[in-house]
């Protein structure tokens, strides 16, 4: 399978909960390589063009307040089928049904403060890598 890169979101009500090492910990026990991070409080514009696809959907006003309401921790994951099997370690978008052992279910606090943001397809992982980090921020073990 190929060597993929995938972007992670460790969102606001998770950094609150003071376990970055413990997720970065989860990620590298499933062969994640961890290629690029940063910390950053993201402005009102930052949020909403990140998430444009949902423009229209009636969460993007709480998504949005929820997503400028503290710092949150963005990273490139590298690792075989890493955009899938990443979203599969996260668990479901809606924690109720995310399953047991899954980074939602454990961390997750209601669908808008999911814990968790990964890109859902390989399209989608080079827009959302390409709106945080420069080429040169990047670490990639890929040859
Ligand atoms: P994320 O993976 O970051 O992608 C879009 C986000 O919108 C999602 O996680 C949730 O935080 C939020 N979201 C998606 N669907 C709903 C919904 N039905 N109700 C509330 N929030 C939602």
């Amino acid at each position: 399978m190929a060597i993929e890169q995938t972007l992670s979101i460790i969102k606001p009500n998770v950094v609150a909960k003071n376990i970055i090492g413990k997720i970065f910990n989860r990620f590298e026990k499933k062969g994640f390589k961890i290629i690029s991070i940063k910390m950053l409080k993201l402005s009102h514009q930052q949020a909403e063009c990140f998430y444009k696809q949902h423009i229209s959907k009636p969460f993007f006003k709480d998504l949005i307040n929820f997503m400028i309401s503290g710092p949150i921790i963005i990273s490139v994951l590298e690792r075989e089928n890493a955009v899938n099997f990443h979203r599969t370690l996260i668990g479901d978008t809606n924690p109720m049904k995310a399953l047991k052992g899954t980074l939602r279910a454990d961390y997750a606090d209601n669908y808008t403060e999911n814990g968790f943001h990964g890109s859902d397809s390989i399209e989608s992982a080079l827009f959302e890598i390409n709106y945080f980090f420069k080429n040169n921020e990047i670490y990639s073990n890929k040859s």
